[in-house]
Parts: structure tokens; C-alpha cells; sequence
């Protein structure tokens, strides 16, 4: 493992799991960890601070086991901390180490998905307040009007293993009804969140059927694919021994397991991993 040189994938909790297993069934091969900052989250309602110092924590845990190449699988880190990282924390500290996030490859081809020309977008409040995602599809599709609504209960709901139960309902119905009422044009709905998959089908439920529910797990995988093709020095420094290890800031590990399998679809055994504030 001590030469081991994974790809690190990062979330505030479990909603990262839901990118990693896109990541997985298109590169198989790589070595992996993933880490999800569970004893905090949620992200969604912090400070711009907060989310940057806790994101960048994480960062350099990743770094301090090997990974060279990190996706931050998470649209509030992406949205409130990706950018100060870039542009100031990683010529700090190692100027050869790459951290992406998943707004931009998202923003690269939402527009694609609309006839209308009008998207909605549901995110946590801080995604939402940074209006990352209209500022980003500007740049690709300037004719795309998006439209954007915090959904500050589904997290909670989400982690807390709620977003299959009947109480769930509610709230799925409340943020949609409140993205609809902004406009009546949008046909495509962008979950903006890496949770949100989990509350896929009671979202679809509430719609009607002209309007497609998008999500990013294919979507950031299929452009983390084309990242390494076109960065073959960053490719060919990263270890493929297919192996995954996962880890989370919370000491109950088994808990962390048991919600992390239904996010990953498939069985997860995670290490507490201690990060130092
Ligand atoms: N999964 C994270 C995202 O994509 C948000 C979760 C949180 O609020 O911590 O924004």
C-alpha cells in the first residue's frame, strides 16, 4: 500500500459514494480512497470559511496517503472551497498535485440536455448562494437560462436514512413545487447535489413526465476519463491495482458502512481516519 498512488474522492459525508461507483464502473483499475468527512457534515448550510477550511483538512489527508490526483465529489466543496485551493493552497504546498471538482465538467454539458433552453438546478444552500452553476453554464451555454433552488432539509433526510420513507414526501414536493413556481419552461432538472440520486425516484414521482431528472455520477466519471487521457504524465503516475479502501471521520464505523453500502451499491468497510485540525 506504501507505494500505492490512488485517486482520492472526497465528500462532506456518504453523497460522494454515488460518484465514486460511476468513477469504478468506467475505471475499474485504478486504486482508489475514498473519504468521507462524516463527523462534520453537512456542508450545505456553512460558512464559506468553514467549507474551505474543513475541505482543505481533507485534501491534505488524501495527500498524506499518496493520492496525487483528488475529485472533490461534492458540489458545495467544489462550489465554496475548490477554487481558493486551486489557485492559492496547492502551489503551497505541492504545485504537481491536481484537485478537480464536478460543477465544471457538469456545467460542460448540462446544456446539451435541454430543449427548452431552461434548466432547473437543486443544490444545498451554499451551492445554490455561490451561483457556481449559473455562472459556469454561462461560459458553455450562454442561451440556458438556469433556474436554482436550495433543498436544505434533503441532506439531513438523506443521511440520516430517511429518503425512501413516506415523511420524506414533504419535502421533496415543497422544493420542487418552489423550483417549478420560478418557471414553466424547464424540461431538465439537474441534481446538484451528490446525495440527491438517493431521492431520485420520489423526485421523478413528483414531476411531470416531459421534465428529465439529471444526475452526475456518468457525467463526472466521463470526464475525469477524458482528464487522464489528456494528462497522460498525471495517468501514468497513478498506481492500478484495483484496489478501494474507504474512510470516514467518524469513529462509529460500522454505521458509516451500513448507510455508505446503500449510497455505493455495493458492500463497504471503512477505517476511521483522524484528521488533524
Ligand atoms: N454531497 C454534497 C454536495 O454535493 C453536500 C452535502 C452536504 O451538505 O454536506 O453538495
Amino acid at each position: 500500500m506504501l507505494n500505492n498512488k490512488p485517486i482520492g474522492i472526497f465528500d462532506s459525508g456518504y453523497g460522494g459514494l454515488t460518484v465514486f461507483r460511476s468513477i469504478l464502473k468506467q475505471m475499474p483499475g485504478y486504486d482508489y480512497i475514498y473519504l468521507g468527512d462524516t463527523a462534520r457534515a453537512p456542508y450545505g448550510n456553512r460558512s464559506f470559511q468553514t467549507i474551505h477550511q474543513y475541505t482543505w483538512e481533507c485534501v491534505q489527508w488524501l495527500f498524506s496517503q499518496g493520492c496525487p490526483l483528488i475529485i472533490l465529489a461534492c458540489n458545495t466543496a467544489s462550489a465554496k472551497a475548490l477554487r481558493t485551493i486551486q489557485q492559492r493552497d496547492l502551489k503551497q504546498v505541492d504545485p504537481t498535485k491536481r484537485v478537480l471538482g464536478v460543477i465544471r465538467p457538469t456545467a460542460e454539458v448540462i446544456g446539451n440536455y435541454t430543449k427548452t433552453n431552461a434548466i432547473g438546478v437543486l443544490g444545498t444552500r451554499g451551492t445554490v448562494q455561490s451561483g457556481s452553476y449559473v455562472i459556469e453554464t454561462g461560459h458553455f451555454f450562454p442561451d440556458v437560462k438556469v433556474y436554482q433552488q436550495a433543498c436544505p432539509l434533503w441532506v439531513p433526510i438523506i443521511e440520516n436514512g430517511e429518503h425512501d420513507k413516506p415523511g420524506a414526501d414533504y419535502f421533496v414536493k415543497k422544493y420542487l413545487d418552489q423550483l417549478l413556481s420560478q418557471s414553466g419552461d424547464v424540461d431538465t432538472i439537474l441534481l446538484g447535489c451528490t446525495h440527491y440520486p438517493l431521492l431520485q425516484q420520489k423526485i421523478s414521482e413528483n414531476l411531470p413526465a416531459n421534465i428529465r431528472v439529471v444526475s452526475q455520477g456518468d457525467i463526472v466519471a466521463e470526464s475525469l476519463v477524458d482528464y487522464l487521457r489528456r494528462h497522460p504524465e498525471m495517468d501514468n503516475g497513478l498506481t492500478k491495482n484495483a484496489t478501494q479502501r474507504f474512510y470516514t471521520t467518524t469513529d462509529d464505523t460500522p454505521d458509516f458502512d451500513h448507510y455508505a453500502e446503500i449510497f455505493f451499491s455495493a458492500p463497504v468497510e471503512s477505517a476511521f481516519a483522524e484528521i488533524k485540525c
